[in-house]
């Protein structure tokens, strides 16, 4: 198991643009099993290339219904509908902030052999991949945010929430 290390809010790498995979290679295999270990490890439900210091299209996600999905090269390629709701992110512990985002998504992306899929993702699922693509543009859901607070001082809330 290999943990990586997490880059946190502050750090420029978080606001650029990351490249597109181009190599399917193993490095591209552990980085991606490395991300899901270091997401579980610190209880997110997303981690993105940035966040580890990797400025390449790519993240992990889940688990939802037990799954979990790598997402190498994600697109939207479809958006429907509307919801808002409160979201955390690794990279900025210990707040989160209300967001609007689509309600479903249909996600076209590669895995980590190169192979192409489509993926719907409905509800929390959906907020929680657009939050990470978005990551990918170099965009923090802070940007987007409003209401950003610690969730402590907001009990009731902190229990619908989680970190991406
Ligand atoms: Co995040």
């Amino acid at each position: 198991m290999a943990l990586r290390h997490i880059v946190y809010e502050g750090d420029e790498i978080l606001t650029k643009k990351c490249r597109k995979v181009e190599n399917f290679d193993r490095k591209l295999a552990e980085l991606l099993k490395d991300m899901k270990e270091t997401m579980i490890h610190f209880q997110g439900i997303g981690l993105a290339g940035p966040q580890v210091g990797m400025l390449r299209r790519l993240c992990v996600v889940g688990p939802f219904e037990d799954r979990y999905y790598e997402l190498v090269n994600p697109e939207i390629i479809k958006a429907e509908g509307e919801q808002e709701g409160y979201e955390g992110c690794l990279s900025v512990p210990g707040y989160i902030g209300c967001v609007k985002r689509p309600q479903s998504i249909v996600v076209r992306a590669q895995d980590r052999k190169g192979e192409e899929f489509e993926y719907t993702f409905e509800g929390f699922p959906a907020v929680a991949v657009c939050h990470e693509i978005d990551h990918l543009d170099g965009i923090m859901y802070t940007t987007k945010a409003v209401d950003i607070h610690r969730p402590e001082d907001r009990p009731d809330e902190f229990t619908n929430s989680e970190e991406e």
